[in-house]
């Protein structure tokens, strides 16, 4: 495993160059859809859609609720891939394999990274269905991509987190939501390995410490995004309340299911937000 990071660069370089001799023009925006979240690729003009299993290198997606294609078209006149469904750590994959498309998307000639997900929502202002944009966020994995030697062509060894998610395009989006009326919220993720919800105390803690929601995913994409420069833009799904003390059992079947009720809100979102880049 240690080993094979010394050969990354050549890896995406593999997978880059077999994706470019089949789309037609270089993506400018990527986007990685999460649970529940996969119809706005339906929305993309002259989609190709490239099956995981047949891209080289790529790990393939074991989520029943994604489709597992990355998808090259263009919505709004901007040319975009589209990653429908992510990889999860708590699916037995490296934080590697997780953050490889983010690599090869950045190669593609990706300069703004979208990222969607479902999440909990801790702060008492939330409610399911709502959109909020990350401003930030705590890594409460345990692990981190960067872990290992260093490829200084791919990106610095110490990048700095001041601003992980960019204030511009955090800005933007709420200008987008406040144009097509949709409510857009802003909040800290606190990203977990799952596959386990929290504990009461766990999320006493996590809002203590000042998450305002928790999920199981974006944390890796977003660091090795941010190692990569590039510019990025992330938005939760609030699927289920995780308040200590009034705590519901939750079970993924409404996870999904509040996540696909709020799908149509972050498409407007996301596809206004895309033409307004
Ligand atoms: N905890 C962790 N991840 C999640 C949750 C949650 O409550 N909801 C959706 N993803």
């Amino acid at each position: 495993m240690k080993l094979q990071k010394t050969d990354l660069r050549a890896r995406i370089e593999e997978t880059a160059g077999w994706i470019r001799e089949r789309i037609t023009a270089p993506p400018r925006v990527g986007l990685i859809l999460g649970t529940g979240l996969g119809n706005l690729a339906g929305r993309a003009a002259d989609p190709v859609a490239i099956p995981y299993s047949e891209i080289p290198n790529f790990a393939v997606s074991t989520v029943q609720s994604h489709a597992g294609n990355l998808l090259f078209g263009s919505l709004k006149g901007k040319n975009l891939v589209v990653m429908e469904g992510r990889f999860h750590y708590y699916e037995g994959y490296s934080l590697e394999e997780i953050t490889f498309p983010v690599r090869v998307m950045k190669a593609l000639g990706v300069e703004v990274l979208v990222i969607s997900n479902a999440a909990g929502g801790m702060n008492p202002e939330f409610k399911k269905g709502d959109l909020v944009a990350l401003t930030d966020h705590i890594n409460l994995m345990g692990v981190n991509p960067l872990i290992g030697p260093n490829d200084a062509k791919l990106g610095i060894r110490f990048p700095d987190m001041i601003e992980p998610y960019s204030k511009r395009l955090v800005e933007l989006a709420a200008r987008v939501a406040k144009d097509k009326g949709l409510s857009l919220k802003q909040g800290v993720y606190g990203g977990v390995t799952g596959p386990n919800l929290e504990t009461r105390a766990e999320y006493r803690f996590m809002r203590l410490i000042g998450c305002d929601l928790v999920g199981m995913s974006t944390v890796p994409e977003v660091i090795v995004g941010v190692h990569a420069g590039l510019e990025i833009l992330a938005v939760s799904i609030v699927t289920d309340s995780c308040l200590p003390d009034s705590l519901e059992p939750v079970n993924i079947e409404e996870v999904i299911r509040a996540a696909q009720e709020a799908s149509p809100k972050l498409d407007a979102l996301v596809e206004g937000f895309v033409e307004a880049l």
